[in-house]
């Protein structure tokens, strides 16, 4: 089987552009499940409820998030009444949402976490020890595991990997929004990349209308953050899954703009 996963939908520009291309790559990649980053959906922080229904509208089966989860108020009745959008595993105790998820696709039991790394990031519990318990207790309810690692070090990242090698059935980074060209099979089996990229604006930084960011630079003062528009890209990547043996057999990058 084969799986889409979509790097960081930002703002109007990526959800644009994600509703208009959609068809076009699950047709061409035969793609039987589709799992999309949409933390920054809404103008680049968080996901409203439209949005959310649009995602699912165009074809996206399940949603990772990652810093931008609480964002919009909306989050909160999503996790209520939708049990297909996590937030990362390893907020603190009593945190609202769901750190895991378990989709169905062609007879398969596909278990999805969603963690979150702290080097310049938030102080939150450790990512290692959150997502090896998780994927322990999941072991025995699912047929395999993917991990959503958002996080800004690739040090860490590429820890992450190795330490789920042979736990998880792919492990790939989100949050940086730009895509690494390191996907590869890892000895024990798992499907690694340090980054899927971004779904957005080309020209941007990292999905936000340039200018603003430059000015920031220039000056050091506080900016209202504005989604880039014009030519848009969706990046992601296609992991294809044996179905005898549960296994990753292939992790393609994908960048289509
Ligand atoms: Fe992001
Ligand atoms: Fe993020």
């Amino acid at each position: 089987m084969n799986i889409l996963i979509i790097g960081d939908i930002f703002g109007e520009c990526g959800l644009n552009y994600a509703s208009l291309v959609m068809r076009e790559i699950k047709q061409d990649n035969s793609i039987d499940l589709c799992i999309a980053n949409a933390e920054n959906v809404s103008g680049g922080n968080g996901m409203s409820f439209a949005d959310y229904n649009t995602l699912c509208d165009i074809g996206i089966d399940g949603f990772t998030m990652g810093n931008h989860t609480f964002g919009r108020k909306d989050i909160i009745k999503i996790f209520e009444n939708e049990s297909n959008v996590i937030r990362p595993l390893n907020y603190p105790a009593g945190t609202p949402g769901c750190g895991s998820m378990i989709l169905h696709s062609k007879g398969k039991k596909v278990g999805i976490i969603n963690i979150m790394g702290r080097v310049n990031l938030l102080n939150i519990d450790c990512p290692f020890r959150a997502a090896e318990a998780e994927i322990e207790r999941l072991r025995e309810k699912t047929d395999f595991i993917l991990v959503d690692f958002h996080a800004e070090a690739t040090s860490e990242k590429i820890a992450m990997g190795y330490y789920l090698d042979g736990k998880a059935a792919c492990v790939y980074g989100t949050h940086t929004h730009v895509q690494t060209a390191d996907e590869t099979i890892l000895p024990k089996g798992t499907a690694y990349i340090t980054d899927i990229g971004m779904t957005g604006a080309i020209h941007s930084v990292l999905g936000v209308s340039k200018d603003i960011i430059i000015e920031r630079f220039l000056t050091s003062l506080p900016q209202k953050f504005e989604h880039a528009n014009g030519k848009a890209k969706l990046c992601g990547i296609i992991l294809t899954i044996d179905e005898s043996t549960n296994k990753c057999t292939a992790i393609k990058r994908l960048r289509h703009t």
